[in-house]
């Protein structure tokens, strides 16, 4: 049976897709059967980090009963599969999130991890992306805000029964004012899994015209390196960091969604 971990935060905007996407790709270097799903089912970008952008069956239509989650799982760049979520705002209005657990958990045994990306907050589709999961990894950038967020978030996920195994540190400059590692270990009462120092990289990968998600664009960057070695924790093997790979004619093909 796969381990199945949700990304969550509390605060909007501190990387968790980003780190879902570069992470799943790290796991998949390490030989691992990996399936990333985006259940920001109201602000799907999974999709743009993987580089990854039209798709014809999405997480809505699964969610919605009209189709498969196997129909819904795609080739990703790096060797990760992958569920998007839809974009339109009609389907999200009708989608059922709560169909997610069962969902999730009929696929579980065919891969190592499924990683999901949850969206921002408590709300109600938060809840149900924790739910569909056994674990959870909790980001936080090292500021109070978003660590009272991260307290909040680590509650929720233990009353609906789902183990928090730990805190990511992300956007980390070393600079005075920051919360410190040792005392977000000791606030979240969690240990930190990894530190992930801000690094321009980690955009300027989606940010060109065929994205790819950093650690397959610039696999020896700062951050790259440092999620390698939280996806080198979870496997608990060491991972090569791969060639650098400017998305050329091979990737676009990867773009195209080519279907499982
Ligand atoms: N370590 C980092 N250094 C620099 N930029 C980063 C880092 N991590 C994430 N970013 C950038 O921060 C922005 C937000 O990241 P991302 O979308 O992954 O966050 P999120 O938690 O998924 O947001 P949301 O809550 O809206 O879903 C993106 O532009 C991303 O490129
Ligand atoms: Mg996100």
């Amino acid at each position: 049976m796969g381990r199945i971990i949700t990304i969550v935060s509390g605060k909007g905007g501190v990387g968790k897709t980003s780190l879902t996407a570069n992470l799943g790709v790290a796991l998949a270097q390490a030989g691992l059967k990996i399936l990333l799903v985006d259940a920001d089912v109201a602000m799907a970008n999974l999709s743009l980090i993987l580089g990854m952008q039209s798709s014809p069956i999405t997480l809505h239509d699964v969610l919605l009963g009209e189709s498969t989650i196997n129909d819904a799982v795609y080739d990703g760049p790096g060797g990760v599969f992958f569920v998007p979520s839809g974009l339109s705002l009609e389907a999200y209005r009708r989608v059922d999130s709560e169909r997610l657990e069962s969902v999730i958990k009929s696929i579980q045994e065919k891969y190592d991890f499924i990683l999901i990306d949850a969206p921002a907050g408590i709300e109600k589709n938060v809840m149900a992306a924790i739910a569909a999961a056994e674990e959870t990894i909790i980001i936080t950038t090292p500021d109070s805000p978003s660590v009272a967020d991260a307290i909040k978030i680590k509650l929720v996920a233990q009353r609906l029964g789902v183990n928090p195994i730990g805190v990511i540190i992300n956007f980390v400059r070393n600079e005075k004012g920051e919360i410190k590692t040792q005392d977000i270990t000791k606030l979240l009462e969690l240990p930190v899994l990894g530190t992930i120092p801000e690094d321009l990289e980690i955009r300027r990968s989606f940010m060109q015209e065929n994205a790819l998600p950093m650690i397959l664009h610039k696999p020896s960057c700062p951050a790259s390196n440092a999620i390698r070695k939280i996806a080198e924790k979870l496997a608990g093997k060491n991972i090569e960091a791969g060639e650098e790979k400017k998305p050329g004619f091979f990737e676009k093909l990867f773009t195209r969604f080519k279907k499982k």
